[in-house]
Parts: structure tokens; sequence; C-alpha cells
């Protein structure tokens, strides 16, 4: 497996308070990593870190170096490169879905493109959009009403168009911090599939709570506490002999 994300040294911090303390760790390339630990633990934030939204937290800052790969054994250290620039290779899907209100459906997908002040062609631009919805099994129910606003949609198709928005740009890796946690069963369902379809395309990082859909669908853990993280290793390995005592009491359901 390759290597994708480099995490050196990390600290993050909310005015004094460090939320991340010393993080180190690798992650790989079209692989699935589940990060889990209690509320408040500091997983949001290392997504955050990841790509470059923490600063814009006022009295936030980071400690330490994340390199991305781009390209055949080439990483880029995300801290030298511009914001914007770092976003478009790694994109993100939060917890509510929260397509753009004022937008339409058609014009949410391309959303990436349209904020970053590029004017697609119309062809490229409904090519990008049908096969944008069709990869995240949106198409058939949208087809006749692309340009209807987005907030018109179901929770869980409002959920999937942000993934569309999200995928639309080619991003390199994608973060998503618990996708499913506003969702119903099926719509649940259906975004676990979704993401295990993605991963032959797009690495994934996905934040949960939930030890039940971690094993459904990662192939590696990281388990988080207090702002450290205290193991982390393939999910199979993980959930069956966790190392640490934390990380055993948490996916028993003791601590969380
Ligand atoms: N905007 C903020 N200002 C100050 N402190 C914050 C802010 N956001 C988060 N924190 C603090 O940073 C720490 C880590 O929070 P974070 O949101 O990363 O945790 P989390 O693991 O994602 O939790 P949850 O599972 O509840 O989403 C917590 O102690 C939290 O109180
Ligand atoms: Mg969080």
């Amino acid at each position: 497996m390759n290597e994708l994300l480099k995490i050196e040294n990390l600290n993050a911090y909310f005015d004094k308070n460090k939320v991340l303390k010393n993080i180190n760790v690798v992650f790989y390339e079209k692989k699935i990593t589940a990060l889990m630990g209690p509320s408040g633990c500091g997983k949001t934030t290392l997504l955050r870190c990841i790509n470059r939204m923490h600063e814009l937290n006022e009295n936030a800052w980071v400690e330490g170096n994340i390199f991305l790969k781009d390209g055949e054994n080439k990483f880029i250290d995300v801290y030298s490169h511009e914001p914007s620039e770092i976003r478009r290779k790694i994109g993100m899907v939060f917890q509510k879905p929260n397509p753009f209100p004022t937008m339409t459906i058609f014009e949410n997908v391309i959303s990436g493109f349209i904020l970053n002040g590029i004017k697609l062609p119309k062809k490229q631009a409904e090519e990008i959009v049908e096969e944008t919805l069709k990869k995240v099994g949106l198409w058939d129910e949208v087809k006749e009403k692309l340009n209807k606003r987005g907030t018109f949609l179901s929770g869980g198709q409002q959920q999937r168009l942000c993934f569309a928005r999200a995928l639309a740009i080619k991003p390199t890796v994608l973060l998503l911090d618990e996708p499913t946690s506003a969702l119903d069963p099926i719509a649940t369902k259906n975004i676990e599939d979704l993401i295990i379809t993605l991963k032959d395309t797009v690495s994934i990082i996905i934040v949960t709570h939930n030890v039940g859909q971690a094993g459904r669908i990662s192939d590696y853990v990281a388990f988080m506490y207090l702002g450290n993280l205290l193991e982390y290793g393939e999910t199979e390995k993980v959930f069956t002999t966790p190392i640490n005592k934390k990380t055993e009491e948490f996916l028993t359901g003791k601590i969380g």
C-alpha cells in the first residue's frame, strides 16, 4: 500500500488549549480510514487541520507538518501551499447535509469550479454533473430537476449531493465528518455503500462514532482519546485484538 498523508508532530490549539497532542500517523492511499474516539477527543479538529480549516477559527493554530502525496513519489507540504489549492485536493463532507441554499442541484455539483472562478464550457459542465451524480447514485432521481434548488431534496439525497459537490473537482482525499449521523438507517446504508464504491478513485478518512459503521466500511482505524492518537492499524486487527485498554473500552461501549 502507498502512503498518502504523512502527519508529523502535529499539535493543534484553540487559544492555549492544546486539543491535538503530537499526532504522528501515515494514512494510506485508496483506503478507508475511520477516525474514532469519544466526543471532544479531537477527531473533527484533525480533519480540519488536514485541509487547512482549523486555522479559520479565531485564535486557533497548528504546529507540525502534514505532507500530501501529489503525483508519483512526490509529496507536498500542506502548510506551505495556498489553502484554496489544498482544499481542491482534499475535499470534505460534513455531518449535516449543507448544499448551497441559493444554488440549483446542477450548480451545487459544479460549485467547486464556480467558487474557484473557473468557467466551464456548458457541455463539459453537463458531462461533469451527469458523471458525478451517477457516481453518487443520484442521477436517476434528479435528472429531471437539475434546475431546482438542492435544499428541496430529502436529507439523504442532499448528503449525496454534497458528496457529488466534493467529488466533482476530483480530489485526492475525501474527509468525511460523521456523514451519516443526521440520516435515517436506509439513507445511512446508501451512503455506506457509496463510500465503499468510491475508494477505487479517492482515499477516504471518515470520522464516525459508530463502531458498527467503522467495522463495515473501514480498512484502517485510528483511535483518539483526549487529543492523543492511542492506536492505529488494520480495522480487523484493532477490532479483534486492541492493544490499548482505552480502545478496548471504547469498542465494547464502556466509554464514549
Ligand atoms: N471553535 C472552538 N473553540 C474552542 N474550542 C473548541 C472549538 N471547537 C472544538 N473545540 C475543543 O477542541 C476539542 C476537540 O474538539 P473536536 O470538535 O475536534 O472533537 P470531536 O472528537 O470531533 O468531538 P465530537 O465527537 O463531539 O464531534 C474539544 O475539547 C472542544 O471543546
Ligand atoms: Mg466532531
